[in-house]
Parts: structure tokens; C-alpha cells; sequence
């Protein structure tokens, strides 16, 4: 099918689409002669991107993955604070800088990842050993000050931050115990999101955490967000949305998912008005079995359930993968499978050739609701 000088590019993904989803075959063009995974998704009223680092900035086949596919980007480590903080006194804006300037001139949207990730092992060293040390009038300041830094050397370009990220212990349900809490208790939620909102005032603040819908440590983790996100509320403290990251299989068994619990707490979530964003996609494929196509074709079938779940809610506009291809993946590394073979959990395999996950991930978008 071609589409002349005359049919829009809507329709032309639309008409191709409707083709594809009607063949019983799985379309298995190239990539690049399917609609763009952002166009389907932009027809449907969704951002859809991913993340971009250090290490895949320096592959230009990953890069043209991002440009074919993506109109929003996230900096996967370099607008951390172990990045930008990495010394006391010093802001290294560079790393984050060249993932801004890689967004800016491909025309995608960027999204802020993290501005307080209240994790003691994902805090620059120093600052680990220094904060405790603090007055609450001090750490304050601090925090402040970072935010505001931060904030304003990249400015309008971000669109979305990740202002506090995965705060909630899974275990306990409770906001986690760190250095920053043992300085400001609670109040270091509020002054994190305060001074967002004062430093970023255009962007969407957002609450970022790895709850999942699997069963096992998933349903005190959930519940310790909701209370989270209450209070956010009881306290007049800024939260536009909430990040579900969407790490499928990796904090419980890919098999083990709780529809009917998932629905309740994404249900509460915007029932106190908050939006919704899908910030890390990916599939862990840890659990299931050594076969390729086997494995592929499950994780394609699990993503899709998922995705035409958490589209249905109006409320959510962006999806993000972490990461486009397979190799790269955090998961490679995080928890190995028992096989040691490589983990394939991302739309795109080594070969930089496109996966049914990939085929899954679009037809989920065709088939969504319009935002
Ligand atoms: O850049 C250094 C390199 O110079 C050094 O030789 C090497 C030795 O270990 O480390 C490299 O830094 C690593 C960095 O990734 C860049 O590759 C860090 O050790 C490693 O801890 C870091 O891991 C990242 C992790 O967050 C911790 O920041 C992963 O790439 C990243 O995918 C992962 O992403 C997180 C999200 O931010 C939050 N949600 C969960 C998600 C997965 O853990």
C-alpha cells in the first residue's frame, strides 16, 4: 500500500494498520517500512520514547531506532544526582547535556529523571556521608538550591520530571529511612516538589516507583504508594502524575500478575486526580523458558495484556520503554537468568531488528482509546 501526495500520513498508518491487525500473520515488515511506533502512538493522543545514555549515544544504529521510533527521550543516568553532584561544589551538566542536545535537534520531547532519588545508594558518596550532619534549616537549603540548579540550567526543554523517585520501600510500605528523611522527615517530599514547582513551573511533576502488578511484595508496595499519593494530596504538595515504571517480571513472576488488585490501585490513583505515565517499559524474560520464539512470543502476549490495561485509562499519555534494545538493558546485568542467556526484553533485538514485543507494543497503541 502506498499512500499518495493526497492521503495523510494518519491515514496511511491508519489503512496499513487495519491491514496488518486484520492478516491473521503477524506483519513482519521491516521496521522501517512499518508506521513509526510514536506516529501510531501519537494517533491515539500518546507520547511514546525511551530512554538514551552515555553507552547508547555511541551506537548511531541505536540512535536511528530513537529517531524512527520515538518523540520523547529520557536521560537513563546522566541527570542523576551521582552524575550531576558527583563532587560537592560541582554541577556536571555535560553528560546530560549531550542527551538534551541529541533530544533537541531530533525534535523529541524530554523528560527529567531524577531530581531526588531518596535511595542512599543512589546518592553521590559525599553527600551520603555529609547530609545526616545537617540542620533541617541547612538540608533545606541544600536541597533547594540543587533542585533549583538543575531545574533551571535545562529549562523549559524538560516537560516532565521525575521530581522524587521510588521513595517507598516494598518491603515496609513505608517512605524509605535516609539521610535525607533523618534530616527533614516528610518535609523532603514537599520541599523537593515545592521548589519543582517553582523552578520548573511549566513541567509536569511526577512521582516515579517500580510498584508492579505481579504478585509477592507488589501488594504492600502499592499500598504504601496510595498512602503516599494521599498524603500528597491531604498536604496540598504538587504532584501532577504518577510514574508506573512497568518493569514486567522483574519484581515478582512474570505469570503471577493480579489483574483484578492492578485495577483497583490504578484506579485509586486517578481517582484522586493524579495522571498517568508509563516511565521504564521493559520485559523481564527471566522466568521463562530457553527457546527464543517461545520466549519472545510470551513476553509480546504478556506486554500487550498489560499495555491494553493501562491504555484504557484516558489519564495516561506517555509511555516510555527503558531502553530499544535488547543488549543494553539494565536487566542484563540486574538478575540474570538461571541460563545465563542473554535477557531479550526490549522491542528490538542485537541484530537491531524489530520483535514481535515491538509489533506488540504498536498493535496495542492501534488499538487503544484516543486521549
Ligand atoms: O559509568 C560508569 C563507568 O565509568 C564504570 O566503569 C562502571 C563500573 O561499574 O559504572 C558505570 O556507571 C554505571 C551506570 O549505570 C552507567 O552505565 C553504574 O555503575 C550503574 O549502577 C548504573 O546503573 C543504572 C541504574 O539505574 C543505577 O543508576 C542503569 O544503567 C539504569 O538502567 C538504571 O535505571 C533505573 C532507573 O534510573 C530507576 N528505575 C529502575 C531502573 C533500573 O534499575
Amino acid at each position: 500500500m502506498t499512500a499518495d501526495r493526497h492521503t495523510s500520513r494518519r491515514e496511511f498508518v491508519r489503512g496499513l494498520l487495519a491491514a496488518a491487525i486484520s492478516t491473521s500473520v503477524p506483519l513482519r515488515l521491516p521496521a522501517a517500512e512499518q508506521p513509526a511506533l510514536e506516529a501510531v502512538a501519537a494517533d491515539k493522543g500518546i507520547l511514546f520514547g525511551s530512554c538514551l545514555g552515555a553507552v547508547r549515544m555511541a551506537d548511531p544504529h541505536y540512535l536511528d531506532i530513537l529517531r524512527r521510533e520515538c518523540s520523547v527521550l529520557v536521560p537513563e543516568n546522566e541527570f542523576k544526582s551521582y552524575v550531576i553532584a558527583a563532587e560537592p561544589g560541582r554541577y556536571n551538566f555535560a553528560p546530560g547535556e549531550r542527551i538534551a542536545g541529541f533530544a533537541k535537534s531530533s525534535g523529541m520531547k524530554l523528560r527529567g529523571h531524577t531530581l531526588l532519588w531518596n535511595r542512599p545508594e543512589f546518592m553521590p558518596q559525599w553527600l551520603r556521608d555529609s547530609f545526616g550532619a545537617l540542620s533541617a534549616r541547612s538540608g533545606e537549603a541544600y536541597l533547594r538550591k540543587y533542585i533549583r540548579h538543575v531545574c533551571r540550567h535545562f529549562g523549559a526543554q524538560v516537560h516532565s520530571w521525575d521530581v522524587v523517585n521510588e521513595t517507598i520501600d516494598p518491603q515496609t510500605g513505608q517512605v524509605r529511612d535516609t539521610p535525607f528523611t533523618r534530616v527533614l522527615g516528610f518535609d523532603v517530599l514537599r520541599i523537593a516538589y515545592e521548589a519543582a514547582r517553582e523552578y520548573a513551573p511549566h513541567a509536569q511533576l511526577v512521582y516515579n516507583d517500580y510498584m508492579s502488578w505481579e504478585a509477592g511484595q507488589a501488594e504492600t508496595h502499592r499500598a504504601g504508594v496510595l498512602r503516599l499519593l494521599e498524603r500528597f494530596r491531604r498536604n496540598r504538595i504538587p504532584v501532577d502524575a504518577l510514574g508506573i515504571q512497568s518493569h514486567l517480571g522483574n519484581d515478582g513472576n512474570i505469570h503471577a500478575a493480579q489483574r483484578r488488585e492492578w485495577t483497583a490501585f490504578v484506579d485509586e490513583a486517578v481517582g484522586m486526580g493524579y495522571r498517568l505515565l508509563i516511565t521504564e517499559f521493559d520485559v523481564s524474560d527471566r522466568d521463562l523458558p530457553a527457546d527464543i520464539d517461545a520466549r519472545d512470543a510470551e513476553v509480546a502476549a504478556v506486554a500487550r495484556e498489560y499495555l491494553d490495561l493501562m491504555l484504557s485509562y484516558r489519564e495516561l499519555d506517555q509511555v516510555l520503554c527503558w531502553g530499544m534494545v535488547d543488549k543494553y538493558s539494565w536487566l542484563q546485568q540486574f538478575r540474570p537468568r538461571a541460563d545465563n542467556k542473554p535477557q531479550r526484553p526490549n522491542p528490538y533485538d542485537d541484530a537491531y531488528e524489530p520483535k514481535r514485543l515491538r509489533e506488540a507494543i504498536a498493535a496495542a497503541f492501534a488499538s487503544a482509546p484516543r486521549r
